[in-house]
């Protein structure tokens, strides 16, 4: 399959770009292709413009040449796959604005909407999975992002998986690392 892998990181040089490099390898072994989207590092602009607000009428309307090229990039792939931090239990806000921007009405939702097989979401956060229970954040997070992101858009194949622990010792970052490169050999 080709893969659009999204990563949203200030830094490529951070333990997410070291996750990013450890499923792409996976991926690479399973025979897939890959391209990166590496929105922080190519200026992506989050801010949701006029020229960019969906046209709730008629579902059709001529995006910015940003989106449009964007657009561009999801439709030539067949899978997606985002790697980024959790940040306040959600995705970074390039990420938000991201989806806001280029998944629009009447093209990814509406009459119109995703063919991909499957959307991956490799989440690396710092607090462990009891954590995450105790408050029910990765429901919270399954329903939000898998449910009302991925399958809203017709995505039938979504799934998000946690990469916990990742300021924590470096034996737990290794295992975070290869458990990435598994995700990328199952994918
Ligand atoms: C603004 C901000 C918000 C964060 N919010 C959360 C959070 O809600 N839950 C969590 O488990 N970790 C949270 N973290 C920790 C990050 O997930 C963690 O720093 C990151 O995954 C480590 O990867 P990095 O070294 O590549 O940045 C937050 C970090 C930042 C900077």
């Amino acid at each position: 399959m080709k893969v659009l892998v999204i990563y949203d990181h200030p830094r490529r040089s951070s333990f997410c770009g070291a996750v990013l490099d450890a499923f792409v390898s996976g991926m690479h072994e399973a025979g897939h292709l890959t391209e990166i989207a590496d929105l922080r590092a190519e200026g992506f602009d989050p801010r949701l413009p006029p020229q960019d607000e969906p046209d709730w009428i008629t579902g059709a309307k001529t995006c910015s040449p940003e989106v449009l090229s964007e657009q561009e990039r999801v439709a030539r792939n067949d899978a997606l796959a985002f790697v980024f931090p959790v940040w306040w239990w959600s995705v970074p806000a390039t990420t938000k604005g991201w989806i806001d921007r280029v998944w629009n009405y009447g093209w990814a939702y509406g009459d119109r909407k995703l063919t991909h097989q499957k959307a991956l979401l490799l989440a690396v956060c710092a607090s462990n999975a009891e954590q995450y229970a105790k408050r029910h954040y990765d429901s919270a997070m399954r329903t939000q992002l898998v449910q009302g992101v991925i399958d809203y858009c017709g995505i039938r194949e979504g799934s998000l998986e946690f990469l916990h622990g990742a300021l924590a010792s470096e034996d737990i970052r290794q295992s975070l690392l290869r458990r990435a490169i598994e995700l990328g050999r199952s994918f």
